[in-house]
């Protein structure tokens, strides 16, 4: 069979790509390893920037991101005992969204399946060939054990870090920038009311915790721990007494209730150049990783291919492939932006296992120049709700 553009990778990223190239009449093929199910029930970040949120109601994907979805005007910024409101809407008119990654997948998945679009999940052997040729092939086997392949005119990794796109690309003809830091996050969700109005990203002498929100009955929380930190470890208890020691030490008190999900995330910064080779196009995690900080790593999927729908749209358009080089040139500047912001927020809010109290009063006077700054306070909040299309 053939296709214009198959797509490897079923998260928001993929999606998304095969959601805006059929509003211009081009179609394509979408592929994931894994079942829609996994996908649905695997947490994920839940801050939009503005911009994520209007590429979802304004292409028809979704509505329900402004019904069911909480708009957060600002973050607190806690350390050296107290909370500092950035107020985004004073700042810079704008505001964050509340709305976790799992609902923005099922909405683009329900879109796709709307709109007739061709999604398969749970298929195995994925590989891409024939990357430099005229038609590149994208071989597969479907749920049901068929096996597929599938000629198209480009191909889209967006099938994350962990994916077959990325090194799919020859050693000689990329470029791989890593970075790793020497913990991790310990993610819980539970069953209890909002603490606060809105998220506290909480500096402390025993590490860094994120007080989260999913609904006015279930709340997301985070907190620094070892990368081989062993959920089995700690029981409810001990989390609550943990999270609530860091952010008592700045003033808060947390609202608990039964902890249905305990997970460790790992952090880290990856970014791939060029996010082109030959007709494969890269997109989402598969090109670049970000720490969680921020959140920023849904929201640059959904930039990325923006612009890469722009750039598909034309190049097919034209039969010119030399017009592709411009998605990397356009892309990669927004990328690395996002990379230096989730370094700038990790390393400024998270404890160095060997920190001296030199390194813990020098972040919080950098804490302190931040909120007492409109500039510093105007970075944060530009990076936080992002910056504007590039
Ligand atoms: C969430 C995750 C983040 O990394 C962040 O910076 C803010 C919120 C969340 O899962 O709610």
């Amino acid at each position: 069979t053939r296709t214009r553009v198959g797509i490897v990778g079923g998260g928001p990223a993929g999606l998304m790509l095969s959601h805006l190239i059929a509003l211009s009449g081009i179609e394509s093929v979408v592929v994931d390893v894994r079942t829609r199910r996994e996908i649905e029930q695997t947490h994920r970040a839940g801050i939009l920037e503005q911009d994520s949120v209007r590429m979802l109601v304004e292409t028809g994907v979704s509505d329900r991101v402004l019904r069911d979805g909480y708009r957060h005007g600002g973050i607190e910024l806690a350390f050296a005992g107290a909370g500092h409101r950035i107020d985004f809407e004073a700042l810079v008119g704008a505001a964050a969204q509340l709305y976790p990654q799992t609902d923005v997948f099922v909405d683009l998945a329900d879109a796709r399946e709307r709109d007739g679009g061709d999604v398969r999940f749970g298929v195995t052997d994925v590989s891409v060939h024939d990357l430099t040729g005229e038609e590149p092939l994208l071989r597969f086997t479907d749920a049901d054990g068929v096996g597929h392949e599938v000629r198209c005119e480009l191909l889209v990794g967006a099938d994350g870090s962990r994916g077959v796109c990325r090194g799919s690309v020859p050693a000689g003809e990329r470029r791989q920038f890593f970075r790793e830091y020497p913990y991790a996050w310990f993610g819980i969700l539970a069953e209890a009311p909002p603490s606060a109005p809105e998220l506290i990203y909480n500096h402390s002498d025993r590490g860094f915790a994120l007080i989260s929100q999913r609904t006015e009955t279930l709340q997301r929380m985070y907190f620094q721990c070892d990368a081989d930190e062993d959920v089995e470890q700690w029981s409810d208890d001990r989390i609550w007494e943990e999270l609530q020691t860091r952010v008592g030490a700045n003033g808060y008190t947390l609202r608990q209730g039964p902890i249905t999900s305990k997970t460790v995330l790992p952090f880290r910064s990856f970014v791939q150049e060029p996010m082109r080779h030959g007709r494969l196009l890269l997109a989402g995690d598969a090109a670049h990783t970000v720490p969680p900080t921020g959140a920023k790593g849904l929201n640059l999927a959904l930039a990325d291919v923006r612009v890469l729908a722009e750039e598909v749209e034309r190049a097919l358009g034209k039969q010119d492939l030399g017009l592709l080089d411009a998605y990397g040139e356009r892309a990669l500047e927004r990328v690395w932006k996002a990379q230096h912001f989730s370094y700038w927020m990790t390393t400024m809010l998270h404890r160095l296992p060997e920190a001296s109290d030199f390194d813990v009063r020098r972040q919080e006077g950098e804490l302190t120049s931040l909120v007492a700054s409109t500039a510093g306070s105007t970075y944060l909040a530009e990076g936080y709700t992002g910056w504007p299309r590039g």
